[in-house]
């Protein structure tokens, strides 16, 4: 498809040149950073190394795969990168037109009133060209991904308050199997996915930015040739998406009454202190062992999930169009989103613990959206323990009689 340019937006064009051309003359030769991502090993995320070098981790992997990497840059003018590649971020995700329909933005499935969550209650959101192209998974929250450690099979965590030698087995990575690492990766998905923004290739989504007001702002940035490049325009597009969700005030506030009660500054009520107590007690919730709710070693805030990627048996949801084709089962780490651990049978049905802040703003829970209330994620947990004959079969366990026998469709159906 043919992005019509200068049909849609002569004056835009204009203004974005303009805003080029004052940008360059404000410095565009102090912009970019002359390193690259070997050099800076602390900027992998980790459990270790949290909220503190976090700013400066997302300052200088902003600038490490910056087009035009002029040597050295004060701190001031990596600063201001960061700024300006925040702000087109931004401008980006909210922007509709970046779509093959016109109508779908990274904000239309997160959206910031709803801590970058689902705006609605569907289990799973339509995109697309048309608009009714139907997704596979709930929209997860964007809020506190920060520190997720990339994806390993193998988790050692120092954190750990009993062992640090214990292999946790499977953690982290984004999207909720894991699949990718870092962000820029991640925003690949969306812009090319058929059922979400349906952009044909990265050279169609450039043509579409380049449409856009803000494109010439990516001049001063990235270097002169950026918009010239379909490729270099994309991996830039990525990265001011990565770095604009990085943002503290916007994505890791740490701002609710749970962090000022453990900062000393708020008092829990007599009912609140009850659920915290149920929450972390091995013997009853056991809640904390995967959603985290006490501090780090090193004092960081507790981000309420362990980025472990376990099975919990979510129920199969009927209500996924993919689900109607008895054969197809989403699986987590065995695919099929998800390609490289497709025969470790031991993985199946795994999806990665999601933090449980903001989680009361939810109006989907779980990978598949089976569930729309807080209550029913309850009933599931406490029913699945005490009653497990009254929850439903877990996609797991369909995936399982249906293997070897086809025969059982239906059963498996809510
Ligand atoms: C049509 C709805 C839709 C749109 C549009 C969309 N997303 Fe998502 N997003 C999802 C779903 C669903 C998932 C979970 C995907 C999975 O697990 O495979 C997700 C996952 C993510 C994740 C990983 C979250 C985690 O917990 O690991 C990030 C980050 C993200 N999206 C950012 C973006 C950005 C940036 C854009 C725009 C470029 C965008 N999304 C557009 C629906 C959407
Ligand atoms: C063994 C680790 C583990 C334990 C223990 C655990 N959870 Fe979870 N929790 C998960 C995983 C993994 C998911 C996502 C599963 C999925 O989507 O299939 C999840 C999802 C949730 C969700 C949905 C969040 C969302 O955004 O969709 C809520 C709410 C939740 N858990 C609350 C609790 C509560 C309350 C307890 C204690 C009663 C608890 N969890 C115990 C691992 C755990």
């Amino acid at each position: 498809m043919k992005v019509d340019c200068a049909a849609s937006h002569p004056i835009a064009r204009l203004a974005s040149d303009v805003l080029f051309r004052v940008g360059l003359s404000a410095g565009a030769k102090v912009l970019g950073l002359n390193s690259n991502r070997s050099k800076l090993p602390f900027c992998e995320p980790s459990r270790l190394l949290r909220t503190k070098v976090l700013v400066i981790c997302a300052v200088l992997a902003a600038g490490a795969a910056g087009a035009q990497e002029p040597a050295g840059m004060s701190r001031a003018q990596v600063y201001r990168r960061v700024e300006a590649l925040t702000a087109l971020g931004r401008r980006m995700f909210v922007d509709p037109s970046l779509s093959a329909s016109g109508k779908v933005s990274c904000a239309s499935c997160h959206s910031s009133p709803d801590a970058f969550g689902a705006p609605n209650s569907l289990s799973v959101q339509l995109g697309g060209k048309d608009l009714q192209q139907s997704g596979i998974r709930a929209v997860p929250s964007l809020k506190y991904l920060q520190v997720t450690p990339q994806f390993t099979e193998h988790f050692f965590d120092s954190d750990d308050a009993a062992d640090d030698s214990v292999d946790n087995g499977p953690t982290g990575g984004l999207t909720w199997d894991g699949r990718v690492d870092r962000g820029r990766d991640q925003a690949r998905i969306p812009l090319l996915s058929a059922f979400e923004m349906a952009n044909r290739d990265p050279a169609e989504f450039a043509a579409r930015l380049r449409c856009t007001p803000y494109a010439g702002e990516f001049r001063p940035i990235f270097g002169d040739t950026v918009l010239a490049d379909p490729e270099k325009t994309f991996e830039a597009a990525l990265e001011a998406l990565e770095v604009y969700q990085q943002s503290s005030a916007e994505f890791y506030p740490y701002s609710s009454k749970y962090d000022s009660y453990l900062a000393g500054k708020a008092e829990l009520t007599a009912q609140e202190r009850r659920g915290l107590s149920l929450f972390e007690d091995p013997a009853k919730g056991n809640c904390a062992r995967c959603h985290v709710s006490a501090r780090g070693k090193d004092g960081t805030p507790p981000q309420f999930t362990d980025y472990g990627l376990v099975a919990i048996g979510a129920p199969r949801n009927a209500a996924i169009p993919a689900n109607q084709d008895p054969s197809f089962f989403d699986l987590g780490l065995c695919g099929p989103l998800r390609g490289d651990l497709r025969d470790r049978a031991e993985y199946c049905g795994r999806f990665k613990t999601p933090s449980l802040r903001n989680v009361a703003t939810r109006r989907v829970f779980l990978h598949n959206g089976i569930f729309h209330t807080l209550r029913q994620v309850m009933d599931f947990y406490v029913q699945r323990d005490t009653n497990p004959e009254k929850s439903a079969r877990c996609e797991w366990e369909c995936a399982q009689i249906r293997r070897p026998a086809r025969s059982l469709s239906g059963q498996c159906r809510r």
